[in-house]
Parts: structure tokens; sequence; C-alpha cells
């Protein structure tokens, strides 16, 4: 049975053809992800690479795709061979004559015959389109192939002149998004947000963390997304506060708040989203007045987020309102302005408001342009998630100790502003309680 039964070719063919329209007679080599020993005989759970998927859709480890550029573009997917008896152990695998017609690439070849095959397609090519830098066994490899060529100068065979980082002209690609990705996208949002109404209906105090946090992975499972799309945070109380926190394996308290920072990855396509929540259904009077504070930021972000807006508006609107609101709860001394200035706000929002999402969780594409914080763009997608995360020190009022609320949605910019992709987890203080009230009935 193929591991993959719906494959939309039409769509990696686009992109294939988008990326080599800018090879000009350039070749581009983008591997998959290898598979990574955990521990013995254990392997991590296997993930290709997302700029080899987003070409190829092709999941299976040890493939290569190579791309030739100007007049007769050409696909090539090198993967493993047909194995029977591999495949009794470790399951299907396409093989190179089935791969060429499923994943409708021009050639498929068995991945032994790469190095064979590279040097002859690189003769004469101005430029090799690979990236480098990650992987020391593969640089070598690319630079060895690109030796193998020069050593045929004699022979009046040109060797590329050009190594340029393939990831460039893929992490533009991948910033905008096409209604292949978006449908994907949508619906994780959906699934990672129906996980986290489940989790506010499981919590309550003397729970423990890791409780939730199987709920929320049952739920991304059985709506058939793959796996999540990062190591989910359940944080309850002052855990909260550290902003990675993954352990998970707290008790949860009467009258703390709790933090989960959960999303599925479907079909490659993460979501990304964070809600903060009474343990016990009620938000306490110093809980509700940061997390209304938060909810603000969070609002005036969003109410940025457009097509001509620049990266950081969000950032920057979610920082004004979170200082000034750190001054009227004395969590801050002085004046909206000084705060900015100095940057005193930190000492309660250390982070940035948000990141690219797509295939990867903090997803490709570049912040600046020429020094210049980037537009936002249609089809763009990123997150929206600032916070406050209150540690004891000197002169912070004892009722906001150990409070950490982080609150964090994906919006897709849109023509006329945004769509939230993560809607259907309430944030609204009203209809989390009201969620949360129903829950034991
Ligand atoms: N969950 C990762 C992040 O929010 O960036
Ligand atoms: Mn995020
Ligand atoms: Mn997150």
């Amino acid at each position: 049975m193929p591991a993959l039964t719906e494959i939309n070719t039409a769509v990696y063919r686009d992109r294939r053809a988008r990326l080599a329209a800018q090879l000009g007679n350039g070749v581009a080599i983008v591997p998959t992800a290898p598979e990574r020993i955990r521990n013995r005989d254990a392997h991590y759970p296997y993930r290709y690479d997302s700029y080899f998927h987003y070409l190829t859709g092709f999941r299976e480890p040890e493939a290569v795709l190579v791309l030739t550029g100007g007049d007769q573009a050409q696909s090539m997917l090198f993967c493993r061979e047909k194995n029977i008896e591999r495949e009794i152990w470790d399951g299907f695998r396409y093989g190179p004559e089935m791969a060429r017609e499923v994943f409708a690439v021009d050639a498929a070849y068995c991945i032994d015959e790469l190095d064979a095959q590279v040097p002859d397609l690189l003769a004469n090519r101005t430029a090799v389109h690979v990236h480098l830098g990650a992987d020391v066994a593969w640089d070598a490899r690319v630079l060895g192939w690109i030796n193998t060529v020069r050593n045929r100068a004699r022979a009046g065979v040109a060797a590329p002149d050009e190594i340029r980082d393939v990831h460039a002209l893929l992490d533009e690609m991948r910033l905008r998004k096409d209604d292949h990705e978006l449908a994907l996208m949508r619906r994780a949002g959906e699934i990672s947000g129906g996980a986290h109404r489940l989790a506010m209906q499981a919590a309550k105090p003397g729970a423990i963390e890791y409780e939730i946090e199987a709920v929320l992975l049952h739920e991304f499972r059985r709506c058939g997304a793959q796996s999540p799309a990062y190591t989910a945070i359940v944080a309850g109380g002052a855990n909260a506060c550290v902003l990675h926190y993954v352990e998970n394996s707290a008790r949860l308290a009467d009258g703390d708040l709790l933090l989960i920072d959960a999303g599925c990855e479907l079909d490659g396509y993460a979501s990304d989203i964070t809600r903060t929540f009474p343990v016990n259904g009620r938000f306490s009077g110093p809980q509700r007045a940061v997390y209304e504070l938060v909810l603000a930021a969070q609002a005036a972000a969003i109410a940025t987020v457009k097509p001509g807006a620049h990266w950081n508006d969000p950032h920057d609107a979610a920082v004004k309102v979170l200082a000034q609101g750190f001054i009227d709860l004395k969590l801050l001394q002085g004046t909206l302005d000084g705060v900015l200035e100095q940057e005193t706000y930190k000492q309660f929002y250390m982070h940035r408001t948000g990141h690219w999402l797509g295939l990867d969780v903090h997803d490709a594409g570049d912040y600046k342009l020429n020094g210049a914080w980037r537009e936002l763009e249609p089809g763009m997608v990123l997150t929206v998630e600032p916070g406050c995360y209150i540690r004891p020190a000197p002169g912070v009022p004892e009722s906001f100790h150990h409070i950490g609320v982080r609150i964090e949605d994906d919006a897709l910019v849109t023509a006329q502003g945004c769509e939230i992709l993560s809607a259907g987890a309430p944030k609204a203080i009203a209809d989390i309680e009201a969620l949360m009230r129903g829950r034991h009935a």
C-alpha cells in the first residue's frame, strides 16, 4: 500500500516550474532530511525536509530532487530502490519507477546513482543552487561533484563557477502560501483550536500538566495530524513564566493559571496557538487584569496586520499597549515614552510578537529587506503572540507574582486585513469561563 494516496501533482509541478524559471542555466539540488538515531536502534520519528517536501510532496527518507533550469527544465527525483526485503521490515517504498509516475517528475532514479549522475548534470552549467553549511557531509559531497566537473576541463567541460543558496529562492516562494497550503493551514488551525477547547474542559485543580498535554496530543492525532508542530508547553502557575517550559509534569493548583502553547502539524504544516486560562475556571482579579491587558495588546497587534503594513507594526502596537498597561498596573514606574525608550517593559515582555508560520513553525522568509522591515502581503501567515510574565522582583506587587499569560493566534494576511486561522480556541474571558463552567456537566 502506498504511504500516500493522494498527491496533488499540479501543486508540486507548479512550484518546481516556478523555481526552475529562476535558475537560468543553473541547477538546483535539494535533499530531504536524514533519518536520525535517538538511541541505539530507535529512531526519532522521521520528518522530511520542508524545502524538499515543498517541491515534491515526497515523504520517504534518502531522496534528492535535482532541477535543471533553462529552456529544457527537467526535474529528477533520486530515491530508494524498491526492496521487498526491506519493505517487510520498514514498510512500503515507491521506488523510482512508481515515484516518477505518482509524483509527476520528469525522471526518477535510484539514490545510489546520484554521485554518478550529478556531475553530468552540472556540466556546462553556470550556477549550482544548493544549501550549504547545515551538514558537512553534504557540503563535501557537493564540492566533490563540482570538482569532478572541474577535472573535465581539458575535455572542454565547464564547471559551475557560482554556488548559490537555493533556500534564498525557496524562502521567498514559501513566504506566500498558495491555496493548497492555506487549506492545510486552515485545517491545522481548526484541529489545534479544537484541541485547546478540550484542554480547557479537561483542566481542573489536582490534574497534572501531562494529562492535559495528552488531551491535546490525542486530539491532534484523532483528527489526522501526524504530530505536534513543536513540543507542547503546558505550564501551570509559575511555570508559565518559563518561556520554553516543556517538562509538563507539575500538578495544577486551584487559583493558578494554565498556559498552553501547542499546535499540530498537518501534512507538514504547522499551527501555533497559545491560550491561558484559570485551572479552576474563574480568573482572579489580578489574573483578569493581566489577561485583559495581553488581550488588548493582541487586538492592537492584529489590527495592524494587513497588506502594506510592515513586519514590525504588530510588535510595536503590542509593546505600546503592554507598556502603558504595566505602568497602569504599577508594575513599572515612569512615562510611556520613558518605558518604551529604556525598554524597561522587557522585564515582563522579553520576546517578539510573532514569526512566519508554514511548513516550519518558525517558517522560512526574511523579516527585513535591504535593512527595512518587510511589507506584509496577502498569502503570508504570521503568529501574533504577545505575553506578560511576572517574576517576583523588588517593586512588583505580590498579587501579580508568578502570573504568566500569552495569547497566540495564527493570522493569514488577506486583501483587506487578516483571517485568524486559530479562531476556534476561545480567548475572551467570558467565553473561556462559559466553556469551563460547562466542563464537568
Ligand atoms: N510555539 C513556538 C512559538 O510560539 O514560537
Ligand atoms: Mn509562535
Ligand atoms: Mn507558540
